[in-house]
């Protein structure tokens, strides 16, 4: 289908070859906590965006270092997704789906009624609804994708997973949703892809795991092994988990954001 397959490109390598200095600041804790509760967090470049617990959605200003409510139309929502073109699309608590244009102005995108939603850019998005259908937004239409999944993420260059109701990770390729299996004895929650090169997910114990294409780990560290790494979780852990080039972005267990 048009997703593609991932391929190999020199940007890509830069920012993996960016990533891999920021692997290591991990395993050394490096960890920013960022003010304020939140229950779900997106963000692909520097755009971060999260809903609390009072369904209220927030937006990371850099130079005030902290969070604004972004009260558009008394917006409540379950779920946010942000695009590297910096475009948000939030699903509202009655299962609407607005959209935060490049253009700075809120509209409904009407015809959806889902549970979550991945931006992928300004005018193409993934979502699920609560029976598990997955709704691809493209061509100015929502058209049902093959598959079943309970939470979908969609990567700056389109590459696309998922995690389906008995907790597997799905990676989608030409030949449909395959599985990606993790390691014994985690129950994956939430996962978020980056692009064709870097995926992170969360378990049920609030335990991150980082995945990395094999062919890049091979290629750049002669290091072949399992394709999930356990990453040392923030303190105290990560219940839900964003990438963007160079940061890992965890809702901890208090609520509060840390950022690699
Ligand atoms: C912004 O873009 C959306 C489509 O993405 C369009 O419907 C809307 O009219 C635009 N608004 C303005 C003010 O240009
Ligand atoms: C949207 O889906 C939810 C969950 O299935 C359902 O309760 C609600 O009635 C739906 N809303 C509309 C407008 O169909
Ligand atoms: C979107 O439209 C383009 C051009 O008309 C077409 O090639 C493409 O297949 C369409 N995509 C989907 C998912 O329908
Ligand atoms: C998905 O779309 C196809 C074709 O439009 C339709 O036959 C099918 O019933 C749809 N499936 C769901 C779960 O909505």
């Amino acid at each position: 289908m048009r997703f593609p397959a991932y391929r190999h490109n020199l940007s890509k390598i830069i920012c993996y070859l960016l990533f891999l200095i920021g692997i290591s600041g991990v395993s050394s804790q490096i960890w920013d906590r960022m003010p304020r509760v939140c229950g779900q967090i997106a963000a692909r470049s520097d755009n971060i965006w999260c809903v609390t617990n009072e369904k209220e959605l927030w937006r990371w200003v850099w130079g005030l270092h902290d969070w604004i409510w972004v009260k558009a139309d008394n917006l409540r929502v379950h779920n946010v997704a942000v695009a590297e073109d910096d475009s948000v699309w939030a699903v509202a608590v009655n299962g609407d789906v607005w959209k935060y244009s490049t253009n700075k102005t809120w509209a409904i995108i009407p015809g959806a009624n889902l549970t979550m939603i991945s931006a992928i850019t300004d005018t193409e998005a993934i979502g699920v609804d609560a029976a598990d259908v997955i709704w691809h937004f493209t061509n100015d239409t929502w058209q049902n994708f093959t598959g079943e999944a309970i939470w979908v993420s969609g990567g700056i260059d389109g590459d696309l997973w998922a995690v389906n109701r008995q907790s597997q990770v799905l990676h989608w390729d030409e030949d449909g949703w395959t599985e990606q299996p993790t390691p014994d004895g985690t129950e994956i929650q939430f996962v978020d892809v980056y692009d064709g090169g870097r995926v992170v997910a969360t378990d049920k114990n609030w335990d991150l795991y980082l995945w990395i294409n094999p062919e890049e780990r091979v290629l750049y560290t002669q290091v072949r092994g399992p394709s999930w790494y356990r990453l040392e979780n923030p303190h105290p852990n990560c219940k839900q988990a964003t990438l963007t080039k160079t940061n890992i972005i965890c809702v901890s267990d208090t609520g509060y954001i840390n950022k690699s």
